[in-house]
């Protein structure tokens, strides 16, 4: 039933106007006027057909059904073929810089994950399945701009490497993007996750979290999102988002320490400045060994050497003094103010060590969120 619906969905992409889907729809302020607009926006037909087509050519389908969903593939033989890819991710990071879209986007893959449906039957309760490649879930306003890396994947790695999930090569993509060019901690994710295989595997809008309150109801959450994580607080809606998850206070605290890569864009989030001194191409931008990241200008850093991965975030959003066009959302601003979290974020400011021993332990169980590892023994890479 699944393949059938994959193979109409196929001809239906074929056969229609598909648009450049790296153009996104609106301009707009938060998460939650961007969802009102892009589902009003006729161009939201197109985008979906767009992310459709990436993933549903007939050959990457069936090899994908031959792949880790059928253990005629040997763990031996996976493994393999995760190094081969990998070598692939690290050159595309490089050339492309875009190892915070990565990490981006495997969390979003990852984070809309509802523990309270772990007993439904897979993949329910949404996870690291790699659901996110499908319409209508890569267009859900949080994951605006992530159509870029799914595509990303597809052409550079996906093609090349058909054996492997797509659910792990946006977690490997996102793990390199931190161990690799970014210089942080060695994360040793496993590997072996089930790919869901049609849109019926994508999971409701809402679930990921708002960096501002909705300038309508002054809620975090709530028009884009679950009931159950609007709040009036954005400490609060962190809280409600990621408990979902079965996160708790160091875990939400190290996450969002992510942020010290990566920017916020003006035509995906809404949030940020259009561009700032650190993102306008006048700043050198360097890999953590020391190589100019070639990057496209736009968009507002949270720290001034975004490719970077460490535990400058705390420091910068912890001091007053700090340049003002580096961004501050109010979700960030959250770990030191909220009485729970600022403890952590303290630690994490004053050690990097300690920073990168939790985020560690945090990133690792995200990427495993509700996904269904085909292989007993686990696989991971040296
Ligand atoms: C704590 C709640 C969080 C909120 C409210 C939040 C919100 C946001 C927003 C609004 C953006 C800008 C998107 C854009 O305009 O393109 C962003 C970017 C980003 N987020 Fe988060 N985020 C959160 C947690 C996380 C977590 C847990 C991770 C990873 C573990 C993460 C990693 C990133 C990265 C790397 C970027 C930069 C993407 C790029 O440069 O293309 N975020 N986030």
């Amino acid at each position: 039933m699944k393949s059938s619906l994959a193979a109409i969905s196929f001809i239906f992409a074929a056969t229609t106007t598909t648009v450049n889907a790296f153009v996104n729809p609106s301009t707009t302020r938060s998460y939650s006027v961007f969802q009102q607009n892009i589902s009003n926006n006729k161009n939201n037909i197109n985008i979906m057909t767009a992310a459709t087509s990436i993933n549903q050519t007939p050959k990457t389908v069936a090899l994908a059904a031959a792949a880790v969903s059928d253990t005629k593939v040997s763990a031996n033989e996976y493994k393999e073929a995760l190094l081969a890819a990998r070598d692939d991710i690290d050159i595309l990071l490089a050339e492309n810089a875009c190892g915070p879209l990565m990490v981006r986007l495997a969390w979003h893959d990852a984070g809309n994950y509802d523990k309270n449906l772990a007993s439904e039957k897979w993949p329910l309760a949404g996870g690291a399945t790699g659901s996110i490649r499908f319409a209508p879930e890569i267009n859900h306003g949080a994951n605006a701009g992530l159509i870029n890396g799914v595509k990303l994947i597809q052409t550079h790695i996906k093609e090349k490497h058909p054996l492997i999930s797509y659910a792990d090569l946006y977690q490997m993509a996102s793990s390199r993007a931190i161990e690799y060019t970014g210089g942080g901690p060695s994360l040793g994710i496993r590997y072996g996750r089930q790919d869901v295989d049609s849109p019926d595997g994508c999971q409701k809008e809402g679930n990921l979290p708002d960096g501002e309150a909705d300038p309508d109801t002054g809620n975090y959450g709530g028009t884009s999102g679950t009931a159950s994580t609007e709040d009036k607080t954005p400490g609060g809606h962190l809280r409600k988002v990621f408990y979902r998850m079965g996160m708790n206070d160091e875990e939400i605290v190290a996450l969002s320490g992510a942020h010290s890569l990566g920017r916020a864009y003006h035509d995906r989030s809404g949030l940020g400045a259009e561009q700032t001194k650190f993102t306008d191409g006048s700043t050198t931008q360097k890999f953590a060994n020391g190589k100019v990241a070639p990057f496209h200008a736009g968009g507002s850093s949270w720290t001034e050497q975004f490719f970077v991965f460490d535990n400058s975030y705390f420091i910068v959003l912890n001091d007053d003094k700090s340049d003002p066009e580096l961004l501050k959302m109010s979700s960030d601003k959250a770990v030191f103010k909220d009485d729970d979290f600022r403890p952590y974020a303290e630690k994490f400011r004053d050690n990097k060590e300690s920073f990168f021993e939790s985020y560690v332990k945090a990133h690792n169980k995200l990427s495993e969120l509700g996904s269904k590892f085909v292989y007993d023994t686990p696989i991971t890479l040296d």
